[in-house]
Parts: structure tokens; sequence; C-alpha cells
């Protein structure tokens, strides 16, 4: 009979901002902060990214489009390659998400995606120590997962190359 492999993932939903620590509420405002500085004018969505530091230092990004629509990068990505470009060797110690339509106030919840998955996966193997990920998630909650591999279980990494 065949065997199963089974991945337990655990996602903390917290209800509002207020349930956040000081820390993962200065990332979420710096990714809100972010979000306003897209360069969306395609989509008209706007996503901020905020990468905290372990010397606490914090460092944002937002999508950057282009009008060949694939040439554009997502906010994650452009805060990752950013942050390794200006400080190579220092670790991550949270990334935090956010999205908004250009019209309207409210936050939407912040998936990111498969490409963006693998891109943070690579950093949280580079460093050797888990990357806490906090998304804004549906009507002012927020979802907080211990690692990117709670993002991207079963991922291709540099052990299968
Ligand atoms: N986007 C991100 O910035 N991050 C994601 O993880 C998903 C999508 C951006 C890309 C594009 O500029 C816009 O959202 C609509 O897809």
């Amino acid at each position: 009979m065949a065997s199963e492999l089974n991945i337990n993932i655990c996602i903390d939903v917290l209800d509002s901002a207020e349930e956040l620590t000081p820390q993962e509420r200065e990332a979420m405002e710096l990714a809100q902060q972010a979000a306003n500085d897209a360069y969306a004018p395609y989509s008209n969505f706007l996503v901020g990214a905020a990468l905290v530091l372990e010397d606490g230092t914090m460092f944002k990004g937002s999508n950057q489009e282009n009008a060949a629509y694939p040439s554009g990068l997502c906010a994650e990505r452009t805060a990752l390659f950013a942050m390794s470009a200006h400080h190579p060797n220092t670790k991550i110690r949270m990334i935090a998400v956010t999205a908004r339509r250009r019209s309207e106030q409210h936050y939407l919840p912040a998936m990111p995606c498969g490409a963006c998955r693998q891109v943070m996966a690579e950093y949280e193997h580079k460093q050797g120590e888990p990357i806490p990920v906090l998304l804004q998630g549906p009507e002012g909650k927020f979802y907080r997962l211990r690692s990117v591999s709670d993002l991207l279980p079963f991922q291709f990494n540099k052990e299968h190359l």
C-alpha cells in the first residue's frame, strides 16, 4: 500500500492590527506605505512589501509594472532583490505584504504569487533560518505564518539540483 507524506501548516489568523506585535505593526504599516508608491498604472492593484532585517532595519518594495506586461515585477521580489543587492549578508526576520485597489482605501488579502513564494524560499534557504511571513487578510485581519515553507511546502530548492 502507498504511504502518505503529511505536511502540517499552521497559520495564525489575527482579527485586527491590535493583535500584532509592535514590530509586526510597524512592518505592516511600512508595507501599506510602500503600496501607496506602487507603479501600477495597468492593473491599479497596489502591492506593498516590507522586510525586517536582523538589525531591525526595515526595507520596502512595491510592484513595478511595465507597458510590456511580463517585464514588470511584484512587490515582494522588488523588495527582496533590492534588499539582497544592498545587504547581501543580512538575515531577514520578517516579510509583511499588503495590497489595495487604487480606487479604494481599504486593504485586500495579499496572497504572494508562486514566483514570489519561490524567491522568498530561496532567501529562507540561504539564511538557514525561517522567515516569518505576515499577510494582509480580509476585513482587517492578518495571517501570520512561521516560515516561507508554510507558504511553499514541498518546495524545489538548491538541495534538489
Ligand atoms: N502582484 C504583486 O506585486 N505581488 C504578488 O504576489 C501578486 C501580484 C502585482 C503584480 C501586478 O503588478 C499586480 O499585482 C496585478 O497582478
